[in-house]
């Protein structure tokens, strides 16, 4: 029998995609989320939508794009609950600093932090940040937090970051976080 080529078959992704350099990536992420298989829906903060828009995520999702929590249409329709159940997983990708500092500590001032709070669902962090945010002693006692409480943190990798700098920071290769999300 041929092997199974959709490994995410059948799981609905919920992306949320935070403020950083690496939210360009989070469209290649997405792309391989559905070609492997997954029914993916984004979330943005507003600080991701400095540097990527919701049309680029909502033509790769083939899906709206949540942007706001104060959307009156989007909660007529899909609201966020509905959508923090729909998710049989969230991934934050990239995460920044400042989201992970949130969640760490059960902060929902934002739609991405609320639908995170606001589910069942296991959730999958894909760290991205200069690598001084990275090392600060905050940070990795927020990484703790999360881990501790069950959370999947895949990456950040070692190399060249985005300031001409290197070290501990960059988000992981969108096919990493792909082969690295459970079946
Ligand atoms: C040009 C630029 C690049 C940034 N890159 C990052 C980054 O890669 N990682 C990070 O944690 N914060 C980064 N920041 C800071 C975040 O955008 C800032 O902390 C913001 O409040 C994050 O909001 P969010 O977590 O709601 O998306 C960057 C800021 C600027 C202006």
């Amino acid at each position: 029998m041929a092997a199974d080529p959709s490994p995410l078959h059948g799981q609905r992704l919920l992306v949320c995609v935070c403020g950083g350099i690496a939210a360009y990536k989070a469209a290649d992420l997405v792309r391989r989320l559905r070609d492997a298989g997954a029914d993916v829906r984004v979330a943005m903060t507003e600080s991701a939508q400095q540097f990527v828009s919701a049309t680029t995520f909502q033509a790769v999702s083939h899906h709206p794009v949540r942007t706001t929590l104060w959307d009156a249409g989007a909660e007529a329709a899909m609201g966020h609950i509905e959508l923090a159940r729909w998710a049989t997983r969230i991934v934050v990708a990239p995460a920044t600093a400042n989201t992970l500092a949130k969640l760490a500590h059960g902060f929902a001032d934002n739609l991405v932090t609320t639908l995170c709070l606001a589910t069942t669902a296991p959730l999958t962090v894909c760290p991205a940040m200069n690598h001084c945010m990275w090392l600060h002693p905050a940070t990795q006692a927020n990484m703790a937090l999360l881990r501790e409480r069950g959370a999947q943190v895949i990456g950040p990798e070692d190399g060249p970051l985005a300031e001409g700098e290197s070290g501990p920071g960059r988000l992981a290769e969108p096919a990493a976080i792909v082969a690295a999300l459970p079946a």
